[in-house]
């Protein structure tokens, strides 16, 4: 087992990594609850939501409720049912909710226990290797119709309890999006781990490293958010590859490509635009090499037009005052956020789209 503390300023919080802890919940559970909510979608309710309530033992009054996966769930329709469900099964204080899923239950039912009662405890069961970045740091949201994310609330879970058992059934582009923020750590922190990951085949990569790898990325997560946790500094460094991505999720439409996979591709053109601006010295072409043949979905980006990819990034949230701030790299492991003018991004992207159409 591997087991990690986090400091948050409202509490401490214990992160635990371990193949089949799901069979042996209780054993991690404070045992002064007397009910427990387990939310979950209808995927991972259909693999492992018998698994989890049996491994909560029968001692527990525990309940069930299950939304639709996808992103679409984080919504005000389903953040209502579930308080509904929350009220129907009568939770009080002494209660806990238990989000069993990826990065969209974390954050849809995060913001669930955030708000009702005015907060009450909730456990954080990811089923992603992205859900490695979404349960430490605290944000939880649902997406507004003209944004995602717009309502949300900062409000740290009372454990983070990963099975990594449950990764094996992911498909194969789920793994490629954990990876994709899991790389963006390795990129935000270490030489030595970033070359390790080059030589990753996605394909046929063992529990030892993933077990391996979601730590150090939380250990990366969770080293800035305890410094910076209502991201007024360095947490914007979390954003790496994130313009680009966001930009490119939005302008294809949400569910064509995967959040990690955009960052994963936004990670490459902010490791080129570092290169220009900053003349750092980057394996880019090895980190284009590998994002090919671990078949990163970049072909989609041929047909799309730097002006309205521009346009985009200019309306991302992390634009102040119309400028772009953009998150680049000294070298790997020192960040720093660089303003560009338009122009010059407008030359970035189209010598990268013309990289991207060349690969
Ligand atoms: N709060 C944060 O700091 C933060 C950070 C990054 C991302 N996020 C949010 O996370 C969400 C994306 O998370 P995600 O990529 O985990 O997506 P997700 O939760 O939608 O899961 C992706 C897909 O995999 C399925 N799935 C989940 N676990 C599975 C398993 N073990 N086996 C088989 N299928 C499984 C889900 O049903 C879904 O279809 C976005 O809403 C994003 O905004 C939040
Ligand atoms: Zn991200």
């Amino acid at each position: 087992m591997s087991s990690l503390t986090i400091h948050a300023s409202s509490h401490d919080y214990e992160v635990i990594i371990e193949e089949g802890i799901r069979h042996e919940l209780l054993n991690y559970i404070a045992s002064d609850y007397r009910k427990v909510l387990v939310i979950t979608d209808d995927k991972v309710s259909n693999i492992y939501l018998d698994d989890v309530v049996r491994g909560l033992g029968k001692e527990l009054d525990v309940h069930t409720s299950i939304v639709p996966s996808g992103e679409s769930s984080k919504s005000m329709r389903q953040y209502e049912r579930l308080l509904d469900a929350c009220v129907e099964v009568q939770l009080d204080r002494h209660s806990l909710i238990l989000a069993l899923g990826g990065g969209m239950i974390g954050d849809l039912v995060g913001f669930v226990a955030s708000t009702y009662l005015r907060g009450i405890d909730f456990i954080q069961m990811p089923t992603t290797i992205l859900a490695h970045d979404s349960s430490v740091g605290g944000k939880v949201a649902i997406n507004h119709l003209k944004g995602k994310n717009l309502i949300g609330s900062f409000y740290n879970p009372v454990k983070v309890i990963y099975d990594t058992e449950t990764l094996f059934t992911l498909p194969a582009e789920e793994i490629r999006s954990g990876y994709g923020e899991v790389i963006k750590h390795a990129f935000l922190s270490s030489e030595e781990w970033c070359s390790n990951l080059l030589q990753v085949s996605l394909d046929n990569i063992s529990s030892e490293q993933i077990k391996d790898d979601l730590m150090k990325g939380i250990k990366v997560k969770a080293g800035i958010v305890e410094s910076d946790e209502r991201e007024k500094g360095i947490r914007r460094y979390l954003n790496l590859g994130h313009t680009l991505a966001h930009a490119v999720e939005s302008e294809l439409g949400y569910g064509k490509i995967t959040h990690g996979e955009a960052v994963g591709i936004g990670l490459w053109f902010a490791l080129r635009v570092s290169q220009r601006k900053l003349d750092a010295s980057l394996p880019v072409d090895r980190y284009r090499d590998w994002l090919k043949s671990n078949h990163y979905p970049f072909d989609i980006l041929k047909d799309l037009e730097v002006d309205t990819l521009l346009k985009r990034m200019k309306w991302d949230k992390k634009t102040v005052h119309q400028k772009i701030n953009y998150v680049l790299l000294n070298q790997i492991g020192t960040p720093c956020v660089v303003e560009l003018s338009d122009q010059e991004i407008q030359t970035d992207l189209n010598l990268f789209i013309k990289e991207v159409r060349a690969t």
